[in-house]
């Protein structure tokens, strides 16, 4: 039988975020209900609540979580109730060319629950990136759930659900940040500085931050940036090739989303080098380079979604790195919120004083 929650719904487009009664279905074949123990707050949420993803209103927000399994459904193996979890957005299929050459990040066959949760009246919500989990309870795909060990507080394991996956990944898994390359990271919210985290933690020796706001270089800082760069004041390309000897950096990080900062990110670049596009563009906007410039400078052009992460492989390890005190995932939670501050927690956002406002329950 259906279980009453309560849950953060976005109405419509652009409307207040409203905490409502939702019902969550028992889990069907190859799905599972999961007791919500954290969720951050992620700039895709707000993203979806301003209606720049679809229009398939309402959404049930929340997508960065971990929490508990409560049931699963037949034929789930892979996790048992009781299980600590980190939901990542996509279940893979195992069985496409993608998952079948072992790439599994490229699945072209992902899914989330079939079922769907509502409202009381019955109207069919949304998840959030297949997740909805600014709700005491959600129902995913049992393959959306990795476990991990649960001596990690929720409100840190679950940042590995999105933007911090996203960052250590983009530089580790699609950047291939190696040893004493040297590594520049335009725009440093949670995915920059998640990405300056992956960087040292790959061993860069130059870890050059650039942002427009002093608090984010301040904080990307102390996260493992080397030199900071406030482009506001300063030439960024010109900036970056001054800290690497005239050169450029082996692998810079647009972790923005804008063609300015993407050009940016181009022509710092040494030769040869990587440039990583995580910043998520919106439609509309278009990129224009010489074409010679991207033939001459060689190299790789990159983007990469979700750190082009294997969350049974990815998850686990960046946990027990955490737990071993070589990377501290906690620095990225700015403060603990209840379910009914989501919208303040937009704010504050919006006005660039948080890495992560993390929604704790119970
Ligand atoms: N690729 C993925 O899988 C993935 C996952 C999560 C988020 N994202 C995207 O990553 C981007 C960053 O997310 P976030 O949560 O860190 O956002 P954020 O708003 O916290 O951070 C953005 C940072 O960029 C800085 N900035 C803005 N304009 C700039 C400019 N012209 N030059 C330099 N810095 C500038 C801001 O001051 C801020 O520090 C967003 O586009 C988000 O949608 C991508
Ligand atoms: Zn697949
Ligand atoms: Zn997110």
């Amino acid at each position: 039988m259906a279980q009453q929650v309560k849950g953060v719904i976005a109405p419509g487009k652009n409307e207040p975020v409203r905490v409502e009664t939702i019902l969550v279905p028992d889990p069907g074949p190859g799905e599972a209900v999961v007791a919500i123990q954290a969720c951050g707050v992620c700039h895709t949420d707000l993203h979806y609540k301003q209606g720049g993803i679809n229009d398939d209103f309402p959404f049930l927000l929340g997508h960065e979580a971990a929490g508990v399994v409560e049931a699963v459904g037949e034929g789930v193996t892979d996790v048992t109730p009781g299980d600590f979890v980190i939901l990542n957005w996509r279940a893979v299929c195992g069985k496409c060319r993608a998952c079948r050459r072992g790439r599994p990040w490229y699945c072209f066959d992902t899914h989330n629950a079939r079922q769907r949760m509502t409202l009381e009246d019955g109207t069919e919500l949304s998840p959030a990136l297949g997740i909805g989990a600014f709700a005491e309870k959600t129902l995913v795909a049992a393959g959306q759930c990795t476990k991990v060990d649960p001596a990690v507080a929720p409100e840190i394991a679950g940042l590995l659900g999105c933007g911090v996956m996203a960052g250590i990944g983009a530089a580790i898994n699609t950047g291939q940040v190696g040893r004493g390359d040297s590594v520049a990271v335009i725009g440093c919210g949670g995915v920059g500085d998640a990405a300056i985290v992956g960087s040292r933690l790959a061993g860069a020796a130059r870890i050059i931050a650039v942002d427009i706001d002093d608090r984010k270089l301040e904080t990307a800082r102390s996260m493992g940036a080397t030199h900071t760069v406030d482009s506001r004041t300063a030439d960024p390309v010109e900036a970056i090739r001054e800290l690497t000897d005239g050169f450029g950096a082996d692998v810079v990080i647009e972790a923005v989303g804008r063609p300015e900062t993407y050009q940016q990110a181009f022509y710092a670049r040494d030769l040869a080098g990587t440039v990583v596009l995580v910043g998520v563009p919106t439609p509309g906007m278009k990129l224009e380079l010489p074409l010679l410039d991207v033939f001459g400078r060689g190299g790789a052009l990159k983007s990469s979604w979700y750190g082009d992460c294997l969350p049974s492989r990815d998850f686990p390890m960046l946990i027990d790195l955490h737990q071993q005190g070589r990377i501290d995932l906690g620095a990225f939670v700015t403060e603990t919120i209840g379910l009914g501050d989501v919208e303040k927690a937009f704010a504050r956002m919006h006005e660039g004083d948080v890495l992560r406002s993390v929604v704790v329950f119970g």
